[in-house]
Parts: structure tokens; sequence; C-alpha cells
């Protein structure tokens, strides 16, 4: 086993390739693998910073795939395997949840059961030494009301969307094998991410993009709706935290403490923009917010307690809000190239179907 490579699912994605370029660059020796089946969500783009870093390989696959699971992990001999590779959009499972169970849940027990094979034939100080962490997420908990305390690590799962049961399932498989075998698991259940490199589908980066362009900024139903958000390097901090210090087979809850309604988000993001684009099209860009039909079974609210990370492993945040959103802004407005690429082709065919306004 090679002590200093860690294998990457997904890391193509939002999260994962923000991941990976933060490991890098954090001076860290290890090699990262990165295995991607580069669907719509995934864009080597992301990791053109990384592309000839000698510490870093692409590999072109399906975690599905088992027979080339097997080969990479018996080629490439890594220490960890960090598990983000995912079905991530909500609206999406709505409109096909099939994907969403193949790769969460089918593709994340071919992952698991070649991981168990691969680390069951490891000498003994490797197999204490290996882990597997699995990227989550706080919808697997379901939808608080308003005076409702935060989820905890125990708050009963209790998901309402194909996207959150794909993701309950696999953190069962998850949970399973650390309890049946013995694999060296770790799961990570995190709030909204939002920052650089997000695909466009998702709330804050298609508000930025639609307002910039002048056109209608959907919101769902009031824009009452509540989610927890966390800038995605805090994120990529803390699961590099439970991956060095976390106990074996726990789960971590990780959240920003930054409870927001949809619209407040929205407005913050048009206010903003007011300031750094008083030129564009439509401005003040709030004359831009346009009330939509709700998205089917809308979770009302989520909101993470993450005392377990902060007293076990001494995470915390770093960025507020208004620190996080200001530089997501600011590299959306600089990075021009890349949301061309990368709302080219499919993405438009998302936006025709998903939104007729
Ligand atoms: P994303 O949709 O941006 O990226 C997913 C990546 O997985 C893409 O690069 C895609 O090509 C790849 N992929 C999909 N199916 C694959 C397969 N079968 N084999 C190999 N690769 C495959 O997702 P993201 O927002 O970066 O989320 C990453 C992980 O974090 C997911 O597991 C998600 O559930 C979890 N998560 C996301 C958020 C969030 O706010 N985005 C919050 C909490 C947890
Ligand atoms: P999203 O970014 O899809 O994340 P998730 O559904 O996983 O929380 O959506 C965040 C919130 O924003 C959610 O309450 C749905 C809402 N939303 C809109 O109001 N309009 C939109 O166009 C999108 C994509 C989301």
């Amino acid at each position: 086993m090679h002590t200093d490579t860690i294998l990457v699912t997904g890391g193509a994605g939002f999260i994962g390739s923000n991941f990976i370029q933060h490991h890098l660059a954090s001076g860290r020796p290890r090699r990262v693998i990165n295995l991607d089946k580069l669907t719509y969500a995934g864009n080597p783009l992301n990791l053109e910073g990384v592309s000839q870093d000698e510490r870093y390989t692409f590999i072109h696959g399906d975690i599905c795939d088992r027979e080339a699971v097997r080969r990479l992990l018996l080629e490439q001999h890594p220490a960890a395997i960090l598990h983000f590779a995912a079905e991530s959009h909500v609206d999406r499972s709505i409109h096909g949840p099939s994907a969403f169970i193949q790769t969460n849940v089918v593709g994340t027990s071919c992952l698991l059961e070649e991981a168990r094979a691969y680390w069951s034939e490891l000498a003994a100080q490797e197999r204490d030494r290996f882990r597997f962490l699995h990227v989550s997420t706080d919808e697997v908990y379901g939808s608080l009301q308003s005076d409702d305390p935060a989820f905890t690590e125990t708050t009963r799962y209790s998901p309402n969307s194909p996207y959150s049961a794909s993701k309950a399932a696999s953190d069962h498989l998850v949970r399973a094998y650390h309890h049946t075998y013995g694999l060296p698991t770790l799961t990570t259940n995190c709030s909204n991410n939002y920052g650089p490199f997000q695909f466009p589908e998702k709330l804050i980066p298609l508000v930025i993009l639609n307002a910039l362009k002048g056109k209608p900024i959907p919101v769902y139903g009031d824009g009452a709706n509540i989610r927890d958000w966390l800038y995605v390097i805090d994120h990529c901090e803390a699961i590099q935290a439970v991956l060095e210090r976390g106990n074996i087979g726990a789960t971590y809850n990780i959240g920003g403490g930054n409870e927001r309604t949809n619209l407040e988000i929205v407005r913050t993001i048009c206010s903003l923009l007011d300031e750094l684009r008083p030129n564009d099209p439509i401005v003040p860009h709030e004359n831009l917010i346009t009330f939509v039909k709700d998205r089917p079974g809308h979770d009302r609210r989520y909101a993470m307690n993450a005392a377990k990370i902060e007293s076990e492993i001494g995470w915390r945040p770093r960025e507020t809000f208004e620190t996080g959103i200001r530089k997501t802004i600011n590299w959306y407005l600089a990075n021009e190239g890349w949301v061309e690429q990368v709302t080219s082709g499919s993405y438009r065919q998302w936006m025709a179907s998903q939104y007729s306004l």
C-alpha cells in the first residue's frame, strides 16, 4: 500500500475538484487518483490547475464497473478512498430517479465490495491505517419545522426525495460494511455547499448567472425554505480533518451555522451584484426575482448541529456567509470561460425543460 496515495471518486465534480486542488495546494505529499465517469456534472476543466501536477492522476471510469475498480485498487494501492461520486441534484432526481439509484446505491455498494476485498488482503499494519470516507448530505434527515432543534448524528433518517433516499441507502451500506466486516469507514453528512466550480443547476450559481444576464431568477414556492450554507473549502477542510482524526465507524455532521431562507440568499446575491455590476442589463437585480411553481415534496428547513466535529476533531468553518458569497460571486465574474463551457449544450436543454419562464 502506498501510504501517500488516496483515491478520490467523483473528483471532477464541484466538491471533489475543490477538495483535490485544496489537498494538493496544502502541501500534503499525497498522490491523488481521481476516478470519475465525467457525467454532465463532471468537468476536467475544474482540474486544469492541477492537471500538470505529477502527484495527480485522472482515471476515466464508473464506480459501478467492479472490474475496473478492482484493477485500479490493485495497481494504485491507495491508503484511503474518499467517496464523492454521486448524482447530486434533487430536481433531476425527481425527473429521473434511476440514475440516482444506480450510482448512489449500486455504485456505492460496488465500491464497498471492492474496497473490502482490497482491504482484507492488506498486511496487518496497512489494514489498520486504511480508511473509506463516505461523503454524504444533511438531506438524509428529512425536513425540520421552524422551531425544531438542528440535526445531530442521532437524528432519525427520514429522506424525502429520490436523491436523499439514495444517499440514505448509501450511508446505511457504509454503516453495515463497518459493522459486519470491520471495514474502517468514516461518514460525513454536510449541509448545502456553495463556492467556485459549482454547476449552475444549483441555486447559488444559477442565481448569479441569471442575474448577470438579466434573466428571470426562479424562486420555488414562497422562497421561505431554509438551508444551512457552507463554503466549499470549509467542507473540504472538514473532510481532511475527519480523514486524519475521525473515529473509525463514526459519522460527523458538518454545517456552516448559516441558516438562511432562499429569498434571503437571492436578495444578498442581488445586492452584491448591484454593487459589483451596476451596468448589468437589469438593475437592481432584485427586479428579476420570479416566483415559480414549488418543487414537489420540497423540504422546508435543514439545519446542522456540528458540535461533534467541533469538539472531537477541532474543526470549525472559517468563512461567514458574507465572506464566502463575495468570494463566490467574484470567482464567477472572473471565470467567464468556465461559465461559457458549462452553460452550453446539455445545460440549455435542462434549463428549458425545468424552467418554462
Ligand atoms: P457533483 O454533481 O458536482 O459531482 C459529482 C461527480 O461524480 C461528477 O464529477 C460526476 O462525473 C461523478 N460521477 C457521477 N456518477 C459517477 C459514477 N457512476 N462513477 C464515477 N463518477 C461519477 O456533486 P457535488 O456537489 O460535488 O457532491 C459531491 C458529493 O457530496 C456527493 O456525494 C453529494 O451527495 C455530497 N454532498 C453535496 C453537497 C452539495 O451542496 N453539493 C452537500 C452535501 C453533500
Ligand atoms: P439546490 O441548490 O437545488 O439544493 P438542495 O435542493 O439540495 O437544497 O436548492 C437549494 C434551495 O433553493 C432549495 O430549497 C430549492 C431552492 N431553489 C429555488 O428556489 N430555485 C431554483 O432555481 C433552484 C435550483 C433551487
